[in-house]
């Protein structure tokens, strides 16, 4: 691309594009804008200057657009051609911390064979923009977007990263907080210097009557580290809104220019070649006096914002929302009604994570069954991302509703929860610990590794093989149903070798108050070379969910299209899912207890599963008459053997080394 060489105003740069690629833009223009100004009015139109924040947004995407590398432009082009690409049966991602997992950026280059091994395609590295010197809850507080924290690495390794891990086949995903900035972000620092414009980027207020009010409907993110949501500053006699810790500024989206500064960032960081970016926080992002100030419907306006103007500046950037909240609340981030296809492609799920430990404490999937039930189906654009364990604690999004539709107390159940993680409850084989105990609500979320949570930690101890073997099957039934239910799985570093909770974190005073560090374990890479041995630990789960991946990559119902339903198998301890679409049907049965179960036959013919079923997990047939029974946490894919391509038969069973019966 020529460029002159003066120095450029502002459009100068674009002026200098071949005039193909200037059409191109202008055509995206005229194909989104309307997408951009309709949530934009609702944010902001009663303002007399709205036209005038419109064309700077405009103007932002077109700055973005003229420095986007020509190779990430060919990118843009690659996924409007495969838009389903982040949908597919064999996407894989893997989240990491840089430092944990392999020292910094350049370290974690040299790890991309171990990756590629596992089959990973997107890797999400945690937090690592420049945070906050000292306490900075695991790089969430972020003082400067445009820089990588100096111990990782620069922006130029983090550029040259994510190319070789593109080129790898690995799709870069990082943390954009855009709820709030570290207290020392240089606009923090100018509104406490006084600068009115930068006051205003913030919530604060000259006494408590505001705040007061607030409160009266708000909830405590983390009661344990900071009770309420504002905090006092002597230097500007102002109560700042700080939801999370105290050193975390929320930001006040009420002012169009912060959308603008962050919508910059996003094509920022888009440029270096991110191509996922995770959106940290975004319940909070609106505030609304009487209303417990998240998901407010700004808040969607302000996302779908973010969409349309990437798709006119760098349509290859996916949105993935992280907003931890109840069924009801959570699928409006995937787009709903209007915005169907128009807000975040990716979402967690993090119901199906809490319905998952809610099924393997209780042995019954009633109330998984039933809440998934209860859930609306997503766009077809969009995808849940699935995972078992992340580096926050577990909260038990389980609705009141939902947990009386199959008898249950909700706050009873939510109780038992914590109780039987924690460790606490009589029986129980969890290794975990409370995380802000709230007495007020008598809400406690729980921290602990996956193979802690699920058995392992306590079997070891207590060198019982029998225990130990279960632990193993509950990691891998978890793990097999986050492959199964659609959409992106993400596998939480060290969980595909089963390691433990880390309780090193009470050594380091930055740390020690928080205790989701005991299941942020730093890579244990003498562990990870046991993985060949197939009959080591590391090496039954590891190589477990390689045998699950490869069952997944090769069943094409598994793409994140193909509606998920949850069914009942009239076996309480049996849960099942429906992948059904016309890429082929899957019938996923999963036992959550530790005896075997029995599906009967005829629930299975009903549902038009008789006769011969594959397994597709294994290749073996199955008869569906007089029922199928599975071992304690066995789980299957099963298709009926005449809905299946006999060429693709014949590998399935060949995999497996099987004949067929
Ligand atoms: C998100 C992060 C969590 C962090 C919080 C505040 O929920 O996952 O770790 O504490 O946002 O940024």
């Amino acid at each position: 691309m020529a460029r002159r060489q003066s120095t450029p105003t502002i459009d100068d740069p674009f002026d200098a594009l071949e005039p193909l690629e200037r059409d191109i833009f202008h055509t995206r223009v005229e194909l989104y804008w309307h997408d951009v100004v309709r949530p934009l009015r609702r944010l902001y139109g009663e303002r007399a200057d709205f036209d005038q924040w419109a064309k700077s947004l405009l103007a932002i995407a077109k700055r973005g657009y003229t420095r986007r590398p020509a190779e990430l432009r060919l990118l843009d082009l690659r996924r409007q051609g495969e838009p389903d690409w982040f949908q597919k049966p064999d996407m894989l991602g893997y989240v990491a911390y840089t430092d944990r997992f392999a020292g910094n950026l350049a370290g974690v280059a040299e790890h991309i064979a171990y990756l590629n091994e596992l089959g990973v395609t997107y890797l999400h590295l945690m937090p690592l923009l420049q945070p906050r010197p000292g306490s900075n809850d695991g790089g969430y507080a972020v003082a400067d977007y445009r820089a990588v924290n100096p111990a990782l690495g620069t922006m130029a390794d983090l550029a040259r990263l994510a190319a070789e891990l593109r080129a790898n086949g690995i799709s870069l995903c990082i943390d954009l907080v855009c709820n709030h900035t570290a207290k020392e972000h240089e606009w923090a620092r100018k509104a406490v210097n006084g600068d009115p414009a930068y006051q205003d980027y913030y919530l604060m207020y000259p006494d408590r009557t505001i705040p007061d009010e607030y409160e009266k409907t708000l909830p405590e993110v983390f009661p344990d580290f900071k009770p309420g949501n504002f905090t006092y500053y002597e230097a500007i006699d102002r109560w700042v809104w700080t939801t999370f810790n105290e050193y975390q500024w929320d930001l006040n989206y009420a002012n169009p220019a912060v959308l603008g500064e962050m919508f910059e960032i996003i094509l920022y960081l888009a440029n270096q070649g991110v191509e996922i970016l995770r959106l940290d926080a975004v319940a909070f992002m609106w505030k609304r006096l009487g209303t417990d100030s998240q998901n407010q419907p700004e808040a969607h306006d302000i996302l779908q914002v973010f969409r349309a103007l990437s798709r006119i500046a760098a349509p290859g950037l996916v949105l993935k929302a992280e907003a931890i909240v109840s069924p009801p609340k959570l699928i409006p981030y995937l787009g709903r009604g209007e915005a169907t296809n128009k807000e975040c492609e990716l979402a967690y799920h993090n119901v199906f994570m809490v319905l998952l430990w809610s099924g393997l404490a209780e042995r019954r999937v009633t109330l998984m069954t039933r809440a998934l039930q209860n859930m609306p189906p997503i766009p077809s654009g969009a995808s849940w991302v699935t995972y078992v364990r992340c580096h926050d604690d577990i909260g038990w999004a389980v609705t009141d509703e939902d947990a009386a539709e199959v008898g249950l107390s909700g706050a009873g159940h939510r109780a038992f929860l914590s109780e039987f993680y924690s460790g606490r409850f009589a029986g129980t084989f969890a290794r975990g610990a409370t995380f802000q105990y709230n007495p007020r609500t008598n809400d406690r979320r729980i921290s602990g590794s996956c193979a802690s949570l699920a058995g392992l930690e306590q079997a070891l101890e207590t060198k019982d093989p029998a225990a130990t073997e279960l632990a193993i099957r509950r990691v891998m039934l978890l793990h097999n149903l986050i492959f199964v239910f659609g959409g992106t799985p993400l596998l939480y570093m060290g969980d595909e070798l089963g390691l433990l909770n880390d309780m090193s974190f009470q050594d380091n005073p930055d740390l020690m108050d928080d205790n989701r560090w005991m299941h942020r374990p730093a890579m244990n890479w003498a562990r990870a070379a046991e993985r060949h041995d197939w009959w080591s630990l590391p090496g039954r789960i590891f190589n477990g969910m390689l045998r699950m991946l490869d069952a997944r990559r090769r069943t094409p119902a598994l793409h994140a299209q193909a509606g998920a339903f949850a069914v009942w198998t009239h076996n309480e301890a049996v849960f099942g899912l429906l992948r059904d679409s016309p890429r082929g049907r899957v019938l996923a049965l999963a036992n959550f207890s530790e005896r075997p179960q029995t599906v009967p036959g005829y629930r299975l013919h009903e549902m038009f599963f008789g006769g011969r079923l594959v397994d597709r997990l294994t290749g073996r047939i199955v008869e569906s008459a007089p029922g199928i029974t599975l071992e304690g946490y066995e789980a299957m894919w099963l298709t009926p053997e005449t809905e299946i391509d006999p060429a693709a038969l014949e590998a399935i069973k060949k995999m497996r080394g099987e004949t067929g019966q």
